[in-house]
């Protein structure tokens, strides 16, 4: 297993639309364990293939509570079937560092899917499951956080994105120098 490179705004991968997964290979389920490695060490509940730089319909989640067992939900080719309510919660995401904003989602989403062993699946989610599953898809769509927010809310986030960058880089640097 390794650890992979996790791809940050504004890079353009992260508008790409992801192709669905024709082949569950060896390299898919290599893939699928490294992101979820990575993930974990992030550490991050969700990661979308694209994140990693792969333009593939590929999910791994986790949103375990703590104290409690891991959970690691992969998710191919996932497609919402049915949705319900909605809900507001505070989302960060692995390619937009420092960033933590309210976004409105459906409250509960049935998604099919497949697994590892290309077994067709069916979850009905809700809470945070259902909120990182939606996330997740919008990244296989080439959507990202900022574009559910409003255009005042996503400017400033962006500049905050930019800010957050800029003292990570300045950080490094002196880390560097001091090293
Ligand atoms: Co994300």
């Amino acid at each position: 297993m390794a650890l992979l490179e996790i791809i940050e705004y504004p890079d353009k991968r992260l508008r790409l639309a992801s192709k669905p997964v024709e082949t569950i290979d060896a390299r898919i389920r290599r893939l699928a364990a490294d992101m979820a490695e990575t993930m974990y060490a992030a550490p991050g509940i969700g990661l979308a293939a694209i994140q990693v730089g792969e333009p593939l319909r590929l999910i791994v989640c986790d949103v375990h509570a703590e104290g409690e067992d891991a959970k690691l939900l992969t998710v191919i080719n996932p497609e919402i079937v049915a949705t319900e309510g909605e809900v507001a919660m505070e989302e960060g995401c692995l390619s937009l560092p420092g960033i933590f904003e309210e976004v409105r989602r459906f409250a509960k989403v049935g998604v099919d899917y497949l697994d590892l062993d290309g077994e067709r699946r069916h979850i009905d989610a809700e809470g945070l499951l259902a909120v990182c599953l939606q996330h997740e898809i919008d990244h296989l769509d080439g959507k990202v956080i900022f574009d559910r927010l409003s255009s005042l809310k996503r400017k400033l986030a962006v500049r905050r994105l930019e800010r957050f960058k800029a003292e990570r880089e300045a950080k490094e640097a002196s880390a560097q120098k001091n090293a």
